[in-house]
């Protein structure tokens, strides 16, 4: 089944089509074609994603990549196709708060042929409510005009099944799976832990009370001057600060570490980070005496709160998945608390590749929902910036 994924969650735009067989015992993955267009750089200049400029680079970015994904996959062929005026018409009116990539999108659709895929998927949740309904309305536009089904994808079930791959020959396989799936779903939005049992069947066990932790990684960073995102950032500093074998002056608190339930804090982190910096002029050695005491702190909370879950879900699989499962120091530090504390239980580390939002991950997902027969409805079907997995 050939699937085309769409990804307009934050401030990636994505697309990427996938050849998927099998089942869950055993699913085969081939990307055929993956175009994706960051728009971090835009996004720097701010210090952050703003939801509305977010949504007009999508508008404006949609058509192009869709093409680079089908000529990749060899699946763009020129024709003339002559546009009914009842489509026509229904496009027009699906996009027409984004007026230019109607147009876009009617010219493109008028010059090529209908390509040979099965379903078009695409996020419709959690994320920035306008860049998601972007991503949604193109996707209802392009299940109309090609008449192909639509699968509605949350964006936190594309990272944890996504993070079950591991690729063998340029082949992408998830197989033989042992569950309860823990996954430690950690982004710039998002802190929690799900369990998954029996597949795509959600209980939440833990989440943040307050900050993503992601969102922590990139406030520290901003504290500190440096640039956004800030993950990688403090990540490079904090990695240079373990060479040194100095003892570190700064000590920081885990939130919530010790209490019973695998709920996370992480703004009174934060805020420690910033009592200790107001007013003050931070040396380059106090910068990466600070990221390496962060990246301790927040390392140490996800694996007790994990442990917990694991203990309470007795799960045979735990997943990391999310912008922050990018993150040397908690890779490194998780796969040794699993080898040391918990040595049966199999644990995935999304290929960096993956961490970080892509299309990819949107059609795996796809795929397992429409092995599940969970196709959405083009007439219905919202973008929910809160949504749930359940
Ligand atoms: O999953 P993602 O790409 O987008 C969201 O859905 O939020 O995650 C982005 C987040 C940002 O907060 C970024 O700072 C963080 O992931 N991140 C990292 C690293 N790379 C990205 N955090 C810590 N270490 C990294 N290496
Ligand atoms: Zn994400």
């Amino acid at each position: 089944m050939k699937i085309l994924a769409i990804e307009t969650s934050c401030d990636e735009t994505a697309i990427s089509i996938l050849e998927c067989s099998g089942d869950e015992r055993l699913a085969n993955f081939r990307v055929l074609g993956n175009a994706l267009l960051s728009q971090i750089d835009i996004h720097k200049e701010y210090g952050g994603v703003f939801p509305m400029m977010a949504k007009r680079e999508h508008a404006k970015n949609l058509v192009p990549i869709l093409g680079a994904a089908l000529e990749e996959a060899e699946l763009l062929h020129e024709d003339t196709q002559a546009l009914s005026e009842e489509l026509t018409t229904t496009l027009g009116e699906l996009l027409s708060r984004e007026f230019e990539l109607a147009e876009q999108l009617l010219e493109f659709l008028k010059e090529s042929e209908i390509p040979d895929i099965d379903a078009i998927a695409v996020t419709h949740g959690p994320g920035l409510e306008p860049a998601l309904w972007v991503g949604v309305n193109f996707a209802k536009a392009l299940s109309l005009a090609w008449n192909k089904p639509l699968i509605g994808v949350n964006h936190m079930e594309g990272h944890l099944l996504s993070s079950l791959v591991i690729e063998t020959d340029g082949e992408l396989v998830i197989k033989d799976i042992g569950l309860p799936v823990l996954g430690l779903l950690i982004s710039g939005g998002h802190t929690e832990l799900v369990s998954m049992d029996p597949w795509l069947s959600y209980r939440l066990i833990g989440q943040t009370r307050d900050d993503a932790v992601g969102e922590a990684f990139d406030k520290v960073a901003r504290m500190l001057g440096l640039p956004y995102p800030g993950g990688p950032e403090i990540s490079k500093l904090a990695e240079r600060n373990r060479e040194d074998t100095g003892t570190n002056p700064f000590k920081l608190p885990r939130p919530m570490i010790t209490d019973p339930h695998c709920d996370f804090s992480f703004s009174g982190l934060k805020t420690a980070v910033m009592y200790l910096v107001k007013g003050k002029e931070v040396s380059e050695l106090e910068k990466e005496q600070l990221a390496h005491a962060f990246e301790d702190a927040v390392a140490e909370v996800l694996w007790k709160k994990t442990a917990r879950a694991l203990e309470e879900t007795g799960a045979k699989t735990l997943a990391l998945g999310g912008g922050v499962s990018a993150n040397t120091h908690l890779r490194r530090y998780f796969a040794q608390k699993i080898s040391e504390e918990y040595p049966e239980v199999a644990l995935f580390l999304p290929d960096r590749a993956y961490t970080t939002d892509n299309a990819i991950m949107i059609a795996i997902a796809g795929y397992y929902r429409a092995l599940h027969n969970d196709f959405a409805n083009s007439q219905t079907m919202i973008a929910n910036g809160n949504l749930a997995l359940t």
